[in-house]
């Protein structure tokens, strides 16, 4: 099988699973139900769980036992897109190639959709952790690194930053700290959570990591470098927004071609972190080459 195969067999188990996780969880306002469902199932890439499924399939794990950590994970990324497009923050009006969840159930609702697969992805963790009492201590251990990337020491703390800068001329290293927390963390902790779940060593893990830490920061550079050369139509979401809102970015502070010759420094190492795998690794150094050259 070629990347593509590979990278849409993973996404179509995600899919499956995470379709199932929210009829088994839909006993809930039916309002709420629907506006958390239509931003999961608009169409994302599902990097995230990808990433952790190819990280635990690398360690020699089976990927069923990983997949409510992946689905958890990729709540928590949905949850952050909707706030993220709030008008109180990036005022954003697509998402996924459709209108934004405020835009459709409006901002009370959004907020509360936003909430909600946040807490479900915990409640989907906890659950899932109970099932592997063998296990329980690998699959917390998970789970924390899911938790402390997504909150005040990772994602959260990077976007506040985000909107702290906004409008100022941003030092480099406030911009390294903003794209390394809000995006970076949660990409790192995906292959690390994968990771976590076999008894690998510390050494193994910490390349893993450290994959995962160049790649994170390359995808936000991407996400900056997209957001001035994309289009609507492939992205599925408005390109010039950051300008716009004045964002802190690294084509705004060090000029397109150089922000394109970071990121594929970035993914080179991020690959080179892989080397200790030989051919097994295959799958994931190809994931890291296609965030260089993604278009959406
Ligand atoms: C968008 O993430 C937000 C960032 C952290 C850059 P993705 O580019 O992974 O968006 P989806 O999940 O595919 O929609
Ligand atoms: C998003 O960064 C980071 C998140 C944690 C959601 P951006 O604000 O650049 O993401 P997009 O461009 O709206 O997807
Ligand atoms: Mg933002
Ligand atoms: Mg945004
Ligand atoms: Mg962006």
């Amino acid at each position: 099988m070629n990347f593509n195969e590979l990278y849409n067999n993973k996404l179509a188990l995600v899919e499956d699973a995470l379709k199932r996780l929210m009829e088994q969880h839909g006993d809930c306002p039916p309002t709420l139900l629907k506006a958390m469902n239509y931003s999961l199932f608009a169409g994302g890439k599902r990097i995230r769980p990808v990433l952790l499924l190819a990280a635990h399939e690398l360690v020699g794990g089976n990927i069923e036992e990983s997949m409510a950590l992946a689905c958890g994970l990729e709540m928590i990324h949905t949850y952050s897109l909707i706030h993220d497009d709030l008008p109180a923050m990036d005022d954003d009006d697509l998402r996924r190639g459709m209108p934004t969840n405020h835009k459709v159930f409006g901002e009370g609702m959004a907020i509360l959709a936003g909430d909600g697969l946040l807490n479900l992805a915990y409640e989907v963790f906890l659950e899932n952790a109970m099932k592997y009492p063998h296990k329980l201590e690998r699959h917390v251990r998970a789970a924390f690194a899911i938790a402390r990337a997504a909150g005040i020491h990772g994602m959260i703390g990077g976007q506040v930053a985000d909107l702290e800068q906004e409008g100022k001329e941003v030092k480099p290293d406030v911009l390294f700290y903003i794209h390394t927390h809000k995006t970076g963390a949660l990409i790192e902790a995906a292959v690390r959570a994968g990771a976590i779940l076999e008894p690998i060593g510390e050494d193994v893990e910490d390349a893993i990591a450290k994959y995962g830490q160049k790649l994170g920061l390359a995808f936000q550079i991407v996400d900056d470098i997209l957001d001035v050369t994309g289009d609507a139509a492939s992205m599925g979401k408005n390109p010039n927004r950051d300008q716009a809102h004045q964002k802190a970015t690294f084509p705004a502070l060090y000029g397109l071609k150089e922000s394109q010759r970071m990121a594929q420094e970035l993914i080179d190492q991020a690959v080179s972190h892989l080397d200790c795998f030989g051919k097994d690794a295959g799958f994931l150094k190809e994931l890291a080459r296609y965030v260089l050259k993604r278009q959406k």
